[in-house]
């Protein structure tokens, strides 16, 4: 089954008052891709494919999130191109802008404020045990005369971002639970020191697709920041090229086509099968009983570029429009109301002379 962001039945985010000063109507998620790269399969049906599944259900922010993308090296002439790609994918992939605030998080200077703010009530030990800081440091060589602060304190932004909007949840991947987990930790230890102010965000994870690994290595995540060939599929990558990765996929030397954890390969390429396709893993497995992996390979193929081909179309015709610009210059006149009156209450927390 497809699984799109259902809020769980128990939730404590839902049960909460309404946030100082404002008071959705419908609960509010606010997510965001970080333009470090180009967008892949992974955060499409990880993250955006599910914004776009239950925007009729929530009150929707979405955000690009680029002051996250300074964290580790990066090269400026990229930058604003590769917010625009993350940007158009948003909308192409079915992000409606009378649904959906979607904006980029620089042209909002509340979030890092907000950061700031709240680095001085996050202790270091939090930080110290955020597993995607300690890989990211270890990619580095753990060498402290390199790694920035920023990527240290890269969760407490992310906590920033979410806060501000008062949202209730977050859909994200499975590899962003622990970020969400230490923004409900600094927004408890918030409300707890200087009064109610945050609600606290749950994150919505999948149950299918929230982690899809990489095609050459599928015991590895499918990242932005791939080198291996094949490994990753780029939402607008060449036709040729997806089919390409699809055929050359890692699987195994067993035959039957069965979602079984413990062989990643064929586990990994049946979930993105099941994801797209919404049909049910019994249902799945019944087609390719008799099939062998070129097979179900080849139909992996078309379903994955029939899922992107409209996406592709319409991010073509989106970026040729010179629409972007304004639908984001909007996002960000709606985006920036919501943040700063949860900034005006925090300052009053905090006991600022508030100008
Ligand atoms: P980022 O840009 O790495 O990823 C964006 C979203 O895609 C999901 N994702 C995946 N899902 C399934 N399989 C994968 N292989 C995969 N790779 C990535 C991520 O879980 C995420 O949902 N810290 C965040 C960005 C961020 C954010 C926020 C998210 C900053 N502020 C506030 C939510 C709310 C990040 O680096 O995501």
């Amino acid at each position: 089954m497809v699984t799109t962001a259902e809020p769980p039945s128990t939730t404590t985010a839902a049960t909460q008052p309404p946030p100082a000063g404002q008071k959705p109507t419908r609960p509010r998620v606010l997510s965001g891709v970080k333009p470090s790269g180009s967008p892949h399969l992974g955060n499409y049906l990880g993250a955006i494919k599910r914004w776009v599944d239950a925007q009729d259900q929530y009150d929707n922010f979405f955000c690009v999130v680029d002051l996250h993308a300074i964290t580790e090296d990066q090269d400026p002439a990229n930058m604003a191109r590769l917010t625009r790609e993350v940007a158009g994918l948003y909308f192409a992939a079915g992000l409606d802008p009378k649904k959906s605030t979607v904006f980029v998080q620089s042209h909002v200077p509340a979030h890092a404020e907000l950061g700031w703010l709240l680095n001085c009530v996050t202790p270091m030990g939090w930080l110290e045990r955020m597993t995607q800081y300690k890989d990211k440091a270890a990619k580095q060589g753990d060498n402290r005369e390199r790694i920035s602060v920023g990527l240290f304190d890269y969760p407490v932004l992310m906590a920033a971002d979410i806060l501000l909007y008062q949202a209730h949840y977050v859909p994200v991947g499975d590899d962003q639970r622990q970020h969400v987990e230490l923004t409900r930790d600094v927004a408890e230890r918030f409300n707890r020191l200087f009064g109610p102010t945050f609600v606290v965000p749950e994150a919505l994870i999948g149950e299918s697709g929230a982690r899809i690994m990489g095609l050459s290595d599928p015991t590895k995540k499918m990242s932005k920041s791939e080198d291996l060939p094949g490994q990753s599929i780029g939402i607008f990558d060449d036709p040729s090229d997806i089919r390409k990765a699809i055929m050359r996929a890692t699987t195994d030397s067993q035959r039957d086509i069965v979602f079984d954890e413990s062989r990643p390969g064929i586990y990994n390429l049946l979930t993105i099968f099941e994801v797209l396709s919404g049909e049910s893993r019994p249902a799945i497995e019944a087609r390719f009983e008799d099939k062998g992996y070129g097979d179900f390979k080849k139909a992996l193929a078309e379903l994955v570029l029939d899922s992107l081909a409209p996406i592709q179309a319409r991010y073509k015709q989106l970026m040729t429009s010179g629409e972007l610009e304004h639908l984001l210059r909007e996002g960000a006149e709606r985006a920036a109301p919501v943040a700063n009156e949860t900034l005006r209450h925090v300052k009053n927390a905090l006991g600022f002379l508030v100008s």
